[in-house]
């Protein structure tokens, strides 16, 4: 659960300004003239379980006492991360020379999607993979997207219980699988069973669930800073990836590879500069690193919203009259982004200076790797007025800034799946208000819970289906 702390209740206006603060990369000498950033209080040990089990009150709790910018407990002698969450302190990273800025995707995330990924190279490599990936993800290919949504949004809603509680995240995410699996193989509609897609989504749906389970997480602690994956992780991979290698196999030698047009044809044709054609590791590690990224974070964040809305019944209400009108309606899309404000999935991005930085009136320098809290900035007062109200009013009025609203990231690393997302969401949404009556037995909010980098609703966001509408 999300608490806001104790305050004065002040009413509208629901968008506000910050108050500029310096932030650009500073000479050495500069940047040892500076104080340090103030350091958490608690032991490391203590300070990590906290970062992990309880990420947001941790977060809020040490904002409020040591301020906008503050630093973790390091590792030995290493120095710690330094946590971010100011505007201009964000757009100077986000803006900066990938020379002086490096991102840093942790270990971890590196023994399951490999070196190869887009999520884990790095400079001329990584560019290349966005210039190559980002037209399927954007123009055109959305409303390939989109038909395959409605078509899996419509039959998922048939097979949902009535009457009963039941989570929903694991039903969006049969929905958002099915979307991606389109994408990435160019297979509509459930894959038939026993095929090496089948097998693949079933691998997938159980690899993630079994990360969730509390032993995976404090495994998962314990286990951050090995070189190599560990045994556990090794096994789990060889599920998920026997029947991706069975696919590149049998994608090798489909004879219309050449006009083919999905994810997984365009990467066994592509030259990779001066090496060649991508090799079967090369292209499991792409294929991982999509299905991954494209499903898990879009259901979470339709079921964080979904959380919300139960819980904000006038909310609900105007959703379900303008999705039953079917009028194209700001509404929709104002819901979608608040719910992104206040439960974003993915709540922290990490970057590392290559030089002294200056961050507000402090210094840090070369080679410190810094958090930018996203939980943090999107629960701004100053820029957020009632930042723990659910309140899609928010919006109507404008876009956020660039550096103010940013559950997809930014800069040269910004999610490429930005744009297919938001559809996501919009189609998902707008289907269940128009077919559903949602409700929820339990009225307290869901806590949030993390799994691997991602922040996810503690009870899978329980509703009831009250009534369902045939589809019209
Ligand atoms: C609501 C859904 C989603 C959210 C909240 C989300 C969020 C994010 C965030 C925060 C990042 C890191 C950005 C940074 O470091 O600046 C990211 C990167 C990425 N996302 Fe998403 N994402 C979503 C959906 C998707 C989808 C549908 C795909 C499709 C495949 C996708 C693919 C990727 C990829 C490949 C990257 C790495 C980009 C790079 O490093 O160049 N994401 N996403």
């Amino acid at each position: 659960m999300i608490r806001p702390p104790k305050g004065p209740d002040k009413r509208d206006p629901l968008r506000g300004k910050v108050s500029p603060s310096p932030a650009a990369p500073v000479e050495q000498a500069g940047e040892a003239r500076l104080p340090k950033p103030p350091q958490v209080p608690q032991a490391r040990f203590l300070q990590n379980l906290q970062f992990s089990q309880r990420q947001v009150p941790f977060m809020l709790r040490t904002r409020r006492a040591l301020g906008d910018v503050f630093q973790m407990r390091g590792f030995g002698s290493e120095p710690g991360t330094v946590v971010v969450n100011h505007p201009d302190h964000i757009r100077s990273l986000f803006t900066a020379d990938p020379q002086q800025v490096a991102t840093f995707a942790g270990a971890q995330l590196e023994h399951v999607v490999g070196p190869n990924s887009i999520l884990t190279s790095i400079g001329p490599r990584h560019m290349q993979q966005r210039r190559l990936l980002l037209p399927h993800f954007h123009g055109e290919a959305i409303e390939m997207y989109n038909q395959v949504g409605i078509g899996a949004t419509e039959r998922e809603i048939d097979s949902w219980p009535v009457s009963h509680s039941f989570p929903l995240v694991p039903r969006l995410q049969a929905i958002t699988l099915e979307v991606i699996f389109a994408g990435i193989f160019g297979v509509w509609g459930t894959p038939a069973p026993g095929s090496a897609e089948d097998q693949l989504r079933v691998a997938l749906e159980r690899m993630v669930s079994a990360s969730t389970h509390p032993f995976a997480q404090l495994y998962g602690l314990f286990n951050r800073r090995r070189g190599k994956p560990s045994r556990l992780t090794r096994m789990a991979l060889s599920v998920v990836d026997r029947p991706i290698y069975a696919l590149i196999q049998e994608r090798r030698r489909a004879d219309d590879l050449t006009n083919r047009r999905d994810i997984l044809s365009l990467l066994l044709q592509t030259q990779v500069e001066q090496v060649g054609l991508m090799t079967d590791r090369e292209v499991r590690d792409e294929l991982l690193s999509l299905l991954l990224a494209g499903h898990e974070t879009t259901a979470n964040s339709l079921a964080w919203t979904w959380e919300r809305l139960l819980r904000n019944p006038s909310v609900y209400d105007r959703l379900r009259d303008s999705a039953r009108a079917c009028s194209s309606n700001p509404w929709i899309e104002a819901i979608i982004m608040e719910g992104m404000r206040c439960r974003p999935v993915i709540p922290i991005i990490g970057r590392r200076v290559q030089v002294p930085w200056r961050l507000g009136p402090y210094g840090v320098p070369s080679s410190t790797s810094i958090l930018i809290s996203i939980v943090l900035l999107h629960h701004r007062e100053d820029l957020y007025p009632l930042p723990f109200d659910f309140r899609p009013e928010r919006w109507l009025e404008g876009r956020p800034g660039t550096y103010e609203w940013i559950p997809f990231g930014g800069g040269v690393r910004r999610c490429i799946g930005a744009a297919l997302a938001m559809t996501e969401q919009r189609i998902v949404l707008e289907t269940m208000a128009r077919r559903l009556d949602l409700e929820t037995e339990d009225h307290a909010p869901e806590h949030t819970r993390h799994r691997n980098v991602t922040m996810i609703p503690s009870r899978g966001a329980q509703a009831v289906v009250r009534f369902r509408y045939r589809s019209s």
